[in-house]
């Protein structure tokens, strides 16, 4: 959506997976979430947003026929977090459907038929980013519900990222057909889970979509598992691999009060989020996928390549690919920085690694002592594909 805002994939957290609808759910997290981007690094590395999922509202509206904060949960309400989190120098965002009601079987109240009423609600709390989902839609048209809510988004005045919960279970034409004018992101996949079989289908499915993400519109996996504990290290190291790859919205999803190092070491990883949020929106394409052996390629903004070999077999591999296989030409010597190891090295063109069972390595291949930016020539050179 052509709204000026999600240039890059948005960067931020949201409750949902580490939460659901549990009681954990409540203004005091949220306030521990927004202190903890701050004091660990998380806003330095570039996660802004900080957004509350399903279950923050009354079953009913009021006399007025506004939503109401759930009064055990958020206690002061919902524009005073917006102004907590605000004051950290975040975005806050919020959660609603475009149906009835919500998604939760509990069935909080949705925002058909009341768009604008519900857009000025948001707006006056300070809301900077809408998660709008698809559940007891009525059968009513998707792109008519989504374009009533963008519309009613507009209208408030208040940049507000849009967020369409939809992952093409209407259509065709398929969610991603229509998306780019009427969202900044829309999910491609069913809800994930914190296992190694969900997270690997999430980027299956996404990986084919590379043609219709760019700056302010973008495929959306779903949120990140990184530190819920159902995965290794190393497949939690693929996870966000591939989602800054696939140039996907970070949005983490563990409680990063109870976080260890290593979830923080992840997910603040600059190389890897540079990845991500590089300039040039270019989602990246399957260079090449066999028994379950995938290099990914991305073309970067200043000419560089990103290049992911990522192995979703059970035993380790040897993957192997070129320079000239991403699209990398004009050099004879290459530089290999491995972005999870840290390490560099120089090539004349092959790019190979040993990779362990679920894992992926992942470079940014550079032609050596070329300094020159050659945004002219990636722009109009193939990502791989
Ligand atoms: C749907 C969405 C999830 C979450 C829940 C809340 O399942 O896909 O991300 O928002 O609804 O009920």
């Amino acid at each position: 959506l052509d709204n000026g805002l999600a240039k890059t994939p948005p960067m931020g957290f949201n409750n949902w997976n580490s939460t659901k609808c549990s009681s954990t759910f409540n203004e005091s997290m949220i306030k521990s979430i927004a202190d903890l981007f701050v004091s660990r690094g998380l806003k330095d590395a570039g996660y802004q947003y900080v957004n509350i999922d399903d279950c923050w509202a009354l079953p009913q509206r009021n006399a007025q026929g506004n939503l109401v904060p759930d009064p055990a949960r958020f206690p002061n309400g919902i524009k005073s977090l917006a102004d907590y989190v605000h004051s950290k120098g975040l975005k806050f965002g919020i959660y609603t459907s475009a149906g009835t009601k919500t998604c939760n079987t509990a069935g909080f109240p949705g925002g058909l038929g009341h768009e604008q009423q519900d857009a000025n609600l948001f707006a006056s709390w300070g809301v900077d980013y809408l998660k709008y989902d698809n559940c007891n839609n009525q059968g009513v048209d998707a792109q008519q519900r989504y374009k009533a809510m963008r519309d009613a988004l507009l209208n408030t005045g208040r940049p507000i990222t849009y967020s369409i919960c939809e992952w093409g279970r209407t259509g065709p034409p398929r969610v991603w057909q229509w998306g780019k004018d009427v969202g900044n992101l829309w999910r491609t996949t069913g809800d994930i889970s914190d296992n190694w079989n969900s997270m690997i289908g999430k980027a299956q499915a996404n990986r084919v979509l590379a043609e219709y993400a760019g700056p302010g519109h973008w495929n959306d996996p779903d949120m990140l598992e990184v530190g819920n504990g159902g995965m290794t290290a190393t497949e939690y190291r693929t996870h966000l691999s591939l989602w800054a790859m696939m140039s996907a919205p970070l949005l983490i999803g563990t409680d990063l009060r109870k976080a260890s190092a290593e979830t923080f070491g992840i997910l603040t990883n600059h190389d890897v989020i540079a990845i991500d949020q590089d300039k040039l929106g270019r989602q990246a394409t399957v260079v090449s996928s066999s028994g379950g052996l995938v290099i990914y390629g991305k073309t970067l903004a200043n000419g560089d390549r990103a290049v992911a070999l990522s192995n979703e077999t059970t035993a380790a591999a040897t993957i192997s690919t070129t320079a000239a296989a991403l699209g990398l030409g004009g050099s004879s010597s290459f530089t290999l920085k491995d972005l999870w190891s840290n390490a560099s090295r120089t090539t004349t063109g092959a790019i190979s690694a040993s990779v362990p069972a679920h894992g992926t390595v992942l470079y940014r291949v550079s032609r050596a002592g070329v300094t020159d930016r050659l945004e002219a020539e990636s722009a109009t050179s193939s990502s791989g594909s």
